[in-house]
């Protein structure tokens, strides 16, 4: 029932068994969010809950906390909240994507349809609303912006940047808000609700903003380089839904003229298995791969000129680690 280990490497070993023992307190309350009076809710609410993941919010509020008291009473429900406000996310964004496998498990909408999996990811933000309302006002307001936030950044990227936007600046904002902001605010809660000072809990959260930025980049491109037993997803996914990532944009503005097959596949219907299949070998190969991971090496340097400022503890070291992970992760 619990995570046998961390998603997230920490080094030190008083530090990770605290995270640990918080993300067990952690599974406990996901667990019984999922539950309903209606036992077909709570099957499918706990179905993605039970498939796993990284738990990579809810170590940042339990590790942000470490800057003030980590043992405060807030700290476990919001890391509750920020896990239940993402594995909501993933119900949804897996019916958007057309997505059949999630967690290296068939995902909620191929299992059940999409009708279900939007009203069970539904019930999870209803759950989780239920949680930080007795967190108090100023969290709840905090929640309420940050899935505005998420809830924008899913939007822009399905609607596409305006005429005389540049496309990657657009992609930019669209990551910020889809993945950094949540990852943003897991920072900020737990530093916030361990009474840290408030110029730690800024630094913290705009550090994680940051990473999440980064986070988010390398997730693009694992889906186009990893394989799904490294993620436990479906590789290739944003190019058949005709998702623009960094990759794709950059191979797009290449005037070279052995990139012309690339730019034509790329310009072209990617719902047909070959041209999919090709596609992605050739952008597996292309230069602009590096030039992606090169943006992402950006953010975490910025994210570590944030941490820089940070008391002298264990958390920092780990928050410091943090950086190399998301640019090191494999799934
Ligand atoms: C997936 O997030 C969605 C993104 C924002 C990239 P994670 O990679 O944290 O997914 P899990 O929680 O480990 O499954
Ligand atoms: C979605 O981004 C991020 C969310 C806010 C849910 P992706 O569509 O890239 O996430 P994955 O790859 O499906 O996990
Ligand atoms: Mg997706
Ligand atoms: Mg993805």
């Amino acid at each position: 029932m619990s995570q046998p280990s961390l998603g997230v490497p920490i080094l030190d070993e008083g530090l990770a068994k605290r995270i640990e023992s918080g993300l067990e307190a952690v599974e406990v309350r996901l667990r019984e969010a999922a539950e309903s009076e209606n036992a077909f809710v709570s099957e499918v609410a706990r179905h993605l809950i039970d498939a796993g993941g990284k738990r990579f919010r809810a170590t940042l509020v339990l590790l942000a906390a470490q800057f003030g008291d980590p043992d405060a009473a807030g700290v476990v429900p919001a890391a509750t909240v920020v896990e239940l406000t993402h594995v909501a996310t993933l119900y949804h964004d897996d019916v958007m994507d057309e997505a059949l496998v999630r967690r290296g498990e068939p995902s909620a909408n191929s299992r059940w349809g999409n009708t279900v999996a939007i009203l069970v990811g539904d019930y999870l933000f209803a759950r989780a609303s239920d949680i930080v309302a007795d967190l108090g006002p100023e969290i709840v307001r905090i929640q309420a912006r940050t899935f505005s936030r998420l809830v924008h950044g899913q939007i822009q990227e399905t609607v596409g940047p305006r005429p005389g936007v540049d496309p990657v600046e657009h992609y930019l904002q669209v990551v910020a808000d889809k993945t950094g902001a949540l990852i943003a605010t897991s920072g900020r809660f737990g530093a916030m609700l361990a009474g840290a000072e408030p110029v730690v809990v800024n630094a913290v959260s705009r550090a994680c903003e940051r990473i999440g930025i980064a986070f988010q980049l390398s997730d693009d491109l694992l889906d186009i380089a990893s394989d799904s037993d490294q993620s436990g997803k479906t590789p290739g996914t944003d190019l058949r839904e005709g998702v623009r990532t960094l990759p794709v944009l950059h191979a797009l503005t290449s005037a070279s003229p052995e990139d012309a097959r690339l730019r034509e596949l790329l310009t072209g219907d990617l719902t047909e298995p070959g041209r999919h299949g090709e596609a992605l070998a050739l952008l597996r190969a292309h230069p602009a791969m590096d030039r992606a991971r090169v943006e992402a090496l950006r953010w975490v340097d910025e994210a570590r000129a944030e941490l820089e400022s940070l008391p002298d503890v264990p958390a920092k070291a780990a928050f410091q680690a943090l950086c190399d992970y998301v640019l090191e992760r494999t799934g």
